[in-house]
């Protein structure tokens, strides 16, 4: 995290060290499997390497209940391969937004031109009950952070790529919605809720958005995904825990593996 050695170098090293374990040389996508995704892993295919995270430079077990710490190499049924990473860092781990990111230049560098980012989040929407699966039309990021260093001006426009949205869409009716990364750990007030509802968004969460940014730097394709674990403080009048977060995640998991699977094939 040196200011001086280069981001991506370091992503570099990291996809060699996968490269190393696992005896795939190139892998084609990359998964991030947030909270209540986790499952999608068994489902996709043929499991050819699991890595624990902290074998891996820049990557770290994970501490937060829910999290599963490995990066997992995997081949699909259509041959290509799937790195699928259980080992995020969240911004609000206070590691700095490289380490946040890193794990998406790392996919970037093993080849992955798709970059599938999955999370748990709370619903703006009341309709919106526990349980479901919303596709991430666009983002706010309220971090007040960027991945990018220096002069990057890079667009975002259709950051959340219009064709794998379709592409999902074709395996199941999917709500769609605006994601808003708020910095965490703790949940938003019911006022600040309310401000993202206003400036227009739906989904609230903890991730995602300064990940999408690096993936779009990187050239990647980005397909986002929020399991609705919880309506927001003040959507429903009912406190916010983590374990009914967790809960939700796991009544939700097959269901989302099945889901997400299907995708994939289609990629
Ligand atoms: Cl309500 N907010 C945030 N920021 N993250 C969440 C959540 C809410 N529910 C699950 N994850």
């Amino acid at each position: 995290d040196d200011p001086a050695t280069s981001p991506f170098e370091f992503a570099q090293a990291a996809a060699a060290v996968i490269a190393e374990k696992t005896g795939v040389e190139r892998h084609d996508i990359a998964l991030t499997l947030g909270s209540g995704w986790g499952q999608t892993a068994d489902l996709l295919g043929e499991t050819i390497a699991t890595i624990p995270a902290d074998e891996v430079p820049g990557f770290a077990k994970s501490d937060i209940p829910g999290h599963s710490g490995t990066l997992r190499s995997i081949r699909l049924a259509n041959g290509k391969h799937a790195l699928v990473i259980a080992a995020r860092t969240h911004y609000y781990e206070g590691k700095g937004v490289r380490r946040v990111v890193h794990s998406v230049r790392t996919a970037a560098a093993a080849g992955a031109s798709v970059m599938i980012l999955t999370n748990g989040a709370g619903g703006v929407r009341p309709e919106w009950g526990p349980g479901t699966p919303v596709l991430i039309s666009d983002h706010i990021n309220l971090t007040a952070d960027s991945p990018l260093e220096g002069a990057t001006f890079i667009d975002l426009t259709d950051l959340y790529s219009a064709r794998l949205r379709e592409l999902a869409l074709t395996v199941r009716e999917l709500d769609e919605g605006v994601y808003v990364q708020f910095r965490g750990p703790h949940y938003e007030t019911p006022a600040e809720v309310k401000m993202a509802r206003t400036i227009g968004g739906d989904i609230v969460g903890m991730s995602t958005a300064l990940e999408a940014i690096a993936a779009r730097e990187a050239g990647m394709e980005v397909l986002g995904m929020s399991l609705i674990t919880n309506p927001a403080a003040g959507v429903s009048p009912n406190p916010l825990s983590h374990t009914e977060v967790l809960e939700a995640g796991k009544a939700a998991e097959a269901d989302l593996a099945e889901l997400l699977s299907q995708i994939v094939v289609k990629l």
